[in-house]
């Protein structure tokens, strides 16, 4: 980072207001903004009405901005540029190249048991008028831990579990990199290795919301025909921006469903050529501000080290969570050892999830349900600190007292 000098975690805490009146452990939720990403997205509003706003002093401008972060979102993924579209979030990423695949009646769309909801509505909503047939890939029963000999046991049974859901018509499967609820991570990379040796050789769409920003992603985002992030959780960045990897197969196959002027090769052919690279699945225009914040806050994380040692310091704190829930009486993990990355599901025994999120936000203490497992999550970043996790334990420990 060029103009920035290298901040310490505890540093980055104190860029970010949002952790100064409260102990957050909701970044899986959407992540904290940094002043410097927020003053960011400012300057580049002022600069844009000082070039412009619609002038051919500012399209140059803009054009750099927009290309400059294709690239660093691409190197995330370890893609080429032409290989990433931006988008607003991670549903339309993985909705806008999925609606334009071209589909057969009966073709299986097989859909992890731990996905998010819109996503697995969407694909409902696919099925129901392309005459699909939906198939499960079970997966949130294994609660296998990270630990090297345990790594193996997930893998297999997330492969066991893939070989169950198969049928000679998959033509899909969809899995997330990190599961956002018992918070194991999926080995995306096996998966489509097995893929690839499917008769109907299945695309793979990969909800990337809670990997990117968290974990090293860039063999998986390869591996996937849709891999869909959002820069406004674990990257730190604003709400409202992010992006899609895609594989060269899928901008062959893939037509724009929500086309506009963006997905056009040429702006003056009404005719549709569309781009053939990734900008087929952009839209048209959009806050362009938000690319200022968001660089901002990658390299931010950046200076901070690479996303292995960032790993490394989110998974101190996670284990530090889960060891103390485990350690105290009432309080169940899901997760049988300590979680790969930064998020601990647990139960509190006769405590429904929503009243302990209740009470501990009475506290300014956030965490978040979930429903499916029902359960409480809590997560832990690089800004997370070990008092705070204790301060968590001890109120979660209060709450059982006074039960
Ligand atoms: C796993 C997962 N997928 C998708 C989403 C939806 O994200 P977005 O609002 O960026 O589309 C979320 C948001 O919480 C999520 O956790």
């Amino acid at each position: 980072m060029a103009s920035m000098n290298a901040p310490t975690p505890v540093q980055l805490r104190q860029l970010m207001p949002a952790l100064a009146n409260k102990t957050y452990f909701n970044y899986g939720g959407q992540g904290p903004l940094p002043i410097p990403s927020l003053e960011a997205i400012t300057a580049s509003w002022r600069r844009i009405q000082e070039l412009g706003p619609f002038t051919t002093d500012v399209w140059p401008w803009l054009s750099g901005e927009v290309s400059s972060m294709r690239g660093a979102l691409a190197a995330l993924c370890g893609v080429p540029p032409a290989r990433l579209a931006l988008t607003e979030n991670v549903s339309s990423g993985c909705v806008l190249p999925l609606w334009g695949l071209p589909w057969q009646p009966g073709d299986q769309l097989l859909i992890g048991d731990c996905e998010h909801p819109g996503i697995v509505a969407t694909c409902g909503e696919l099925a129901r008028r392309e005459g699909l047939v939906l198939g499960t890939l079970a997966v949130k029963a294994i609660r296998g831990d990270c630990r090297a000999d345990s790594q193996p046991t997930v893998a297999g049974a997330v492969l066991d579990a893939l070989e169950a859901g198969l049928t000679p018509r998959t033509r899909l499967v969809v899995l997330s990199h990190l599961l956002w609820n018992t918070g194991l991570v999926m080995p995306i990379a096996a998966v489509a290795t097995r893929l690839r040796d499917h008769p109907r050789q299945p695309w793979l769409l990969v909800d990337a919301a809670q990997s990117v920003g968290s974990l090293p992603v860039a063999e998986a985002a390869r591996s996937a025909d849709i891999y869909a992030f959002t820069g406004h959780k674990w990257c730190c960045g604003p709400e409202g921006l992010g992006g899609v990897a895609l594989s060269e197969r899928m901008l062959a196959a893939s037509q724009p469903t929500l086309g506009g002027w963006r997905s056009l090769a040429s702006e003056s052919d009404g005719g549709s050529a569309w781009h053939r690279d990734g900008r087929r699945f952009e839209v048209a225009t959009s806050c362009t501000p938000l690319l200022a914040g968001l660089k901002t806050s990658l390299d931010l994380m950046a200076s901070l080290g690479s996303c292995a040692d960032r790993l490394t310091l989110i998974r101190e704190r996670s284990s530090q969570l889960w060891r103390g829930l485990q350690a105290s009486e009432g309080f169940v993990p899901l997760l049988v050892g300590p979680p790969p990355a930064g998020l601990v599901s647990f139960t509190v025994e006769g405590q429904p999830p929503e009243a302990v999120v209740q009470a501990l936000g009475r506290q300014g203490i956030w965490l978040r349900s979930l429903d499916e497992p029902a359960c409480l999550r809590a997560c832990t970043h690089i800004t997370t600190t070990a008092a705070e996790v204790e301060t968590l334990l001890a109120a979660l420990a209060a709450l059982r007292v006074s039960d």
